[in-house]
């Protein structure tokens, strides 16, 4: 940890499912690994009447259910880490509370902080407005960590950034997408600007189309509230989607700086062509879940969940086209598709290249030699490329194989997404968060199909539960011999 690590961290909502499932394991591995700082001092921030005693035993509880390999031993050295101040998000008073906490004995100003805003977007304002007015604002050293959605269209973003920035400059501005974090999404880097074969093919002289498949076989679990204002297009593809297609897509960086690289990925995202009016649907396709069954459990459709309106369109399943107008990418369609209740959790980027100019080998049948194809699968985690070998024999025939480049040796460690993201906050690393101008930027890509599918609120075609989404969703597609790759 270097001179520009801050060890004090807030959590708003720290009783919310986020910090429960997410933030609260990935610091409690953190310290197991020995990886958190020693002097770390981490603040609940909530509205139930706690002591730290009553706050212990509900992240002891909240631990034993999400933390993989919790142990009663590391508990009692973490949780010396952390203070509850109760409070109201609205309360002044609650701030000077929290201000004093932060504050070391015999001194009038509290310790550089970090406040993490895991709480319902509608609260960011009013959370940053009060945390400005006690003192934590551009005047001092301090970082906020906002959730997405940053915004639910481009407009609310706008405003959004604009009341942010009213207290905080850019720098103390962190915006997460923790699939940024994730070890195999950093690695798209690494396979394509470190070995020149990849480099040298990857552009639409050889490439026919880029698949990015984000699939989660759960529904939507407590988060109706949420989810049904959301649905899937802005909760899953105007942030996770169109980040990695950034990074599939975007332009070797001059150096790894954070700067240097979110500068490529904005590149990136402004070369998308605008979808017109009147091509959205040529473009985009969105569906909801019916019943089915997932995994060997019967489940109910969407619309039968708790706390989602009957007559609810919102879509737990979006299948979309890009283009991106530039040298490298002109013509190759990039199909983006994420859904709730699909057969498995599982996401990819898979990226078929063209045909081969003559069919030399007439006596394997031309259907059966497909283009060569590029897999790289986030979950589980594998990296393969698909080429053709000769079958043992006397005749020419050809047949199918896998490379794959294991990706992680044995016993080597996995740090989850969170846990890398928040070991950069607090290292004051920023290269794998959103600066703005890549949410604006994502935003307007998407926009055009968010209106159009908010003036259609009669209807929205479903898919059963524990498909792979509606047969209508190659509808997309620019070719016939294009197809969803679900096996990686
Ligand atoms: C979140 C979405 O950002 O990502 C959730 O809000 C989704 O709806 C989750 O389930 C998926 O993340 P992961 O890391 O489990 O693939």
């Amino acid at each position: 940890m270097d001179e520009h690590c801050i060890c004090q961290f807030v959590i708003f909502g720290s009783t919310g499912d986020l910090a429960s499932k997410k933030l609260l394991p990935a610091l409690y591995h953190l310290k197991c690994a020995d990886r958190l700082p020693k002097d770390m001092r981490i603040i609940a921030f909530g509205r139930r009447p706690w002591n730290d005693k009553a706050w212990q035993e509900f992240l002891k509880e909240q631990l034993e259910q999400y933390a993989e390999g919790f142990s009663a031993e590391h508990f009692a050295n973490f949780c010396k880490h952390f203070h509850y101040v109760e409070g109201e998000i609205h309360d002044p008073a609650a701030y000077q509370k929290l201000r004093k906490v932060l504050t070391p004995k015999g001194s009038t100003e509290p310790d550089p902080s970090i406040f993490y805003l895991a709480i319902r977007p509608a609260d960011f304002v009013p959370v940053v407005q009060q945390l400005s007015a006690a003192g934590f604002n551009k005047e001092v050293d301090t970082r906020i960590v906002i959730e997405k959605p940053f915004g639910d269209d481009l407009e609310s973003a706008m405003q959004l950034n604009e009341q942010l920035h009213r207290h905080f400059k850019e720098e103390q501005i962190y915006r997460i997408d923790h699939y940024l974090g994730k070890e195999i999404v950093q690695n798209l880097l690494v396979f394509r600007f470190a070995n020149l074969p990849i480099e040298a093919v990857w552009n639409r002289n050889y490439i026919d189309h880029v698949q990015i498949t984000v699939a989660e076989d759960g529904g939507i679990e407590n988060r109706a509230g949420y989810y049904d204002q959301a649905g899937a297009l802005r909760d899953m593809v105007q942030n996770h989607l169109m980040q990695i297609l950034t990074l599939v897509a975007m332009e070797p960086p001059p150096s790894l700086e954070a700067d240097a690289l979110r500068d490529e990925k904005v590149k990136v995202l402004r070369s998308i062509r605008p979808i017109p009016k009147s091509a959205v649907h040529a473009h985009a396709l969105r569906a909801q879940y019916g019943p089915g069954v997932v995994q060997g459990q019967h489940v109910p459709g969407y619309a039968d969940e708790a706390g989602v309106a009957k007559n609810s369109v919102t879509e737990t399943f979006v299948a979309a086209k890009f283009y991106i107008d530039n040298w490298r990418w002109r013509g190759v369609p990039f199909y983006l598709r994420t859904g709730k209740r699909l057969p498995a959790k599982t996401s990819s980027v898979a990226i078929r290249f063209r045909h081969t100019p003559q069919q030399l080998f007439r006596e394997t049948p031309i259907e059966r030699i497909e283009p060569n194809w590029i897999l790289l699968s986030l979950e589980p985690e594998s990296l393969k490329i698909e080429i053709y070998v000769k079958e043992p024999g006397l005749e020419m025939r050809v047949r199918p194989v896998q490379l794959n480049a294991s990706y992680r040796r044995d016993g080597e460690e996995e740090l989850d997404a969170y846990e890398a993201l928040l070991l950069d906050v607090m290292e004051g690393d920023k290269a794998l968060f959103i600066r703005f101008d890549e949410v604006e930027w994502a935003w307007r890509v998407v926009d055009p199909i968010i209106k159009s599918w908010g003036r259609e609120v009669d209807y929205i075609i479903t898919y059963p539960a524990g498909s792979w989404g509606p047969e209508e969703a190659t509808r997309i597609m620019d070719k016939e011999d294009q197809y969803w790759r679900n096996q990686i």
